[in-house]
């Protein structure tokens, strides 16, 4: 992601210690005990490669609440939403989806391993998610685990990405409305980004809580920020290249996909992008939280990045 001058040397180390700590602990729980071939692609679709912005998210929006560095349940959190993440591209450039040969800059799954096991990489992802947020040993009280379950349940399903993705298969070739695509986008990459944040907010400290408004504005800035993402996701794949992007650049114009590029043209896209920026930094400014410095920063980062 590109750094924006909006990001400074001290947002710089702290999201370079989060990256390095969610690297380590995926490396760690990414299936070391699945049987062959599967923990392979397990760890193929995983390691090495992939932003981790909603890892960031998490551990940000964590921050703002007041939970400790330190916190497993922001970890784990952290990685259980990568992990959806993380199956919900393997599955999106399956053949039957979007069939796309180039993901991170690698063969994608299916390419590398075959149709069935990148399905069942997918299937197993999305189960290992559940079980880092459910962990045996005492480190995460029970009503965490339950919110933190079904905050990413609800943002992975049929009314969330599965749900937008649907959406989107259907759409080939056809025309939405402005309306109709904000809600594709909202479902499809906007529902986990906005998980992303309510989980870390789901973090706080035992005995806390966080404020009405604070939960509202939060909610507020992952919405703005989740559909911005898609809205620079659609700009990317038509003005940056395949190398940059590690991923088939004009695949969506090939493809004949409605994308707010398609919808309204790239100068109205990048308008639109910069104004949901906007929106998420205003929720932020109305959330009464102090420490919000992080997830501003990553807001910029969505939306100024460059693959
Ligand atoms: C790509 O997401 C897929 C979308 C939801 C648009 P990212 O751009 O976050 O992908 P990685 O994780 O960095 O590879
Ligand atoms: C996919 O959107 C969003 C997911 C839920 C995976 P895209 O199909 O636009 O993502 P890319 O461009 O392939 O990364
Ligand atoms: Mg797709
Ligand atoms: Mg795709
Ligand atoms: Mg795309």
């Amino acid at each position: 992601m590109s750094a924006s001058n909006e990001i400074n040397q001290a947002q710089q180390a702290w999201m370079d210690g989060v990256l390095t700590q969610v690297e380590q602990a995926l490396s760690d729980w990414v299936a070391p005990t699945a049987p062959e071939r599967l923990d392979e692609a397990m760890r193929y679709a995983v390691l090495d490669g992939g932003k981790r912005l909603r890892p960031l998210l998490v551990f940000a929006a964590a921050q703002a609440v007041g939970a400790q560095k330190d916190c497993p349940a922001t970890l784990r959190a952290a990685c259980a939403v990568e992990l959806i993440h993380a199956y919900s591209l393997v599955h999106d450039d399956m053949p039957c989806m979007d069939n796309d040969v180039l993901r991170r800059g690698k063969p994608t799954v299916h390419v590398k391993f075959g149709q069935a096991q990148a399905l069942l990489a997918g299937d197993a992802l999305q189960a290992l998610a559940f079980e880092l947020l459910t962990p045996t040993e005492d480190v995460v009280d029970a009503t965490t685990q339950a919110k933190l379950c079904r905050l990413l349940a609800m943002s992975a399903g049929c009314h969330g990405m599965a749900g937008g993705q649907a959406i989107d298969l259907a759409n080939v070739g056809q025309h939405l409305n402005l309306d109709q695509l904000k809600h594709m986008h909202k479902l499809k990459t906007g529902a986990l980004l906005q998980a992303s944040v309510m989980m870390g907010a789901a973090c706080v400290p035992q005995g806390q809580t966080v404020s009405e408004q604070a939960q509202l504005a939060l909610q507020h800035y992952g919405e703005a920020l989740g559909v911005a993402f898609q809205v620079v996701d659609d700009i990317l794949d038509v003005t940056a290249d395949t190398a940059t992007l590690g991923k088939t650049a004009g695949k969506d114009a090939q493809d004949n996909k409605p994308t707010f590029v398609s919808l309204m043209g790239l100068e109205k896209s990048s308008l639109y992008a910069n104004q949901l920026l906007e929106q998420a930094l205003s929720a932020l400014d109305q959330s009464g939280l102090a420490q919000t410095e992080a997830l501003r920063s990553l807001a910029h980062m969505v939306v100024n990045r460059i693959m």
